[in-house]
């Protein structure tokens, strides 16, 4: 099994909307692996954010990947638009997707790659038959709507349960966590099992600036894999 290896992914969620192409280009200069657009429907959640026109009018700015976060009613509806504006992961709710296994199969076949998103109350249970339709798991850490909010600790338990899951699967599936993380909470995310981290609000507010911040916590977040990284090195 690869040591896994950290991967930082902004949300544009806290970008000025009126420089969203300098936004972009931005945080790649900061060290990106990913950009995440958090798209919101404003009745699944209670914000109203990106539509895919506008994702599509930023893709140039980009040299790295886009990621969907669908935090919408009817994700369906949708995927074709999100996957045409440029983004090569679409991460649906388990909440929203009546159902799931068509979802993430229709995902991929329109060419990227299917993430599915479980908010702090739902159970891994409900991803346990679609493992094999699946790329990405994203904990959200926060209950989805805002940028800001403080971490669940809690939903590290989770996590650790949906490494478990998925390293018995031998599926290479990522656990994203996305709420909540900074400096001092992307540890324990990472120590409980998650490769792939979101972060807005702190990052966009780090004094030091984006790549500085970026930086941070992708060194936080490899301290934490270090012993399991080595452990795995030593097998
Ligand atoms: C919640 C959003 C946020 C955003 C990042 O619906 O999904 O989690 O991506 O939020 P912060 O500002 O907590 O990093």
């Amino acid at each position: 099994m690869a040591p896994r290896v950290p991967l930082i992914v902004p949300s544009v969620l806290p970008a000025d909307a009126a420089r969203l192409g300098a936004e972009v280009e931005d945080l790649c200069a900061a060290g990106a692996d990913r950009i995440q657009w958090d798209v919101m429907d404003g009745v699944f959640v209670p914000n109203l954010t990106f539509g895919p026109d506008v994702i599509a009018a930023a893709r140039r700015h980009s040299s790295v990947g886009f990621e969907a976060h669908l935090m919408v009613v009817e994700p369906d509806a949708l995927l074709a638009r999100y996957v045409d504006a440029g983004c090569e992961l679409v991460i649906v709710h388990a909440e929203t997707a009546t159902h799931l296994h068509r979802t993430l199969h229709r995902i991929r076949e329109l060419g990227a790659r299917s993430g599915v998103a479980l908010n702090p109350h739902t159970p891994v249970s409900v991803i346990e038959n679609v493992l094999d339709e699946t790329d990405l798991v994203l904990a959200m850490t926060v209950n989805p709507g805002f940028g800001g909010q403080s971490y669940i600790p809690a939903v590290e338990a989770k996590v650790r349960r949906l490494r478990a899951m998925i390293d018995a699967s031998g599926l290479p599936i990522e656990i994203e966590v996305d709420g909540g993380i900074t400096d001092g909470t992307i540890a324990g995310a990472a120590a409980a099992g998650a490769d792939v981290f979101i972060s807005g609000s702190w990052l966009y507010a780090y004094p030091g600036g984006k790549a500085d911040g970026v930086q941070l916590l992708r060194d936080r977040a490899a301290a934490a894999l270090t012993p399991v990284t080595a452990d795995l090195g030593r097998r």
